[in-house]
């Protein structure tokens, strides 16, 4: 194939979904390495799980630079320095400066646990169970300066069950996460996924034939 695109991850924590990419990539069609992640949190735990999988860490913490700008002009560096073309955030919880998202514009990816643009932010389940919501999910988008906005590259859709918890509901929409950040980083690797002014292309895609019914149809 192709030569692969460079990848790098920006965490702060867990990394469950760092680990979904740092997996998928190990196929050798797979349109994506990854060369390098990045946490501005010394203690994440995706770090040694970066570590175990042989891929290459860096911790460059925020609260070693006096403003915004002076870390994310560090992680440009750092980023570039590897070679990186493609930045996936992966449960990475910095904002980042006008400059950073202009520097990786199109090139950057996120991942947050709703249905975008429902329940932006944090809390997200918390919110979606609160608001008696019947279905939510997962969404792959491009980075833009606003916080969870950017044009959609994919979303998940899962039920909220009536007997739901944060945690349970929250462990099913992971589930799918896992799934939806490779799928959605392998578009946009291979070219399938293109920005093209602010919306976004796909080629090659199949037809979803069922819809989800939350609850189910019971006729
Ligand atoms: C995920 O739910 C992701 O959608 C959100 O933060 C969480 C990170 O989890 N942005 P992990 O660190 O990938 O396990």
């Amino acid at each position: 194939m192709t030569e692969k695109r460079k990848v790098g991850i920006l965490i702060s924590g867990r990394g469950s979904n760092m680990k979904a990419l740092i997996n998928a990539a190990k196929a050798p069609d797979y349109p994506a390495e990854i060369v390098l992640v990045i946490s501005n949190n010394p203690k994440a735990k995706g770090l040694e799980l970066a570590k175990d999988s042989n891929i290459k860490t860096k911790t460059i913490s925020h609260k070693d630079y006096q403003t915004r700008e002076e870390f994310d002009q560090k992680v440009t560096h750092a980023l570039e320095e590897a070679g990186v073309e493609l930045l996936c955030n992966a449960g990475f919880m910095r904002l980042h400066s006008q400059q950073f998202v202009e520097t990786w514009y199109n090139r950057q990816l996120n991942i947050h646990p709703s249905l975008l643009p429902a329940l932006k932010g944090l809390n997200s389940h918390q919110r979606a169970l609160d608001g008696n919501l019947k279905i939510t999910g997962c969404t792959v988008h491009f980075v833009r300066f606003e916080m969870d906005t950017g044009p959609i590259i994919a979303q998940a859709a899962v039920e909220i069950r009536p007997e739901d918890t944060v945690e349970t509901l929250s462990d099913r929409v992971l589930q799918a996460e896992h799934q939806l950040y490779p799928e959605a980083l392998r578009q946009v690797a291979s070219g399938k996924a293109k920005i093209v002014g602010e919306r976004l292309i796909q080629t090659g895609n199949g037809i979803q034939q069922a819809p989800l019914f939350s609850p189910p149809l019971t006729k």
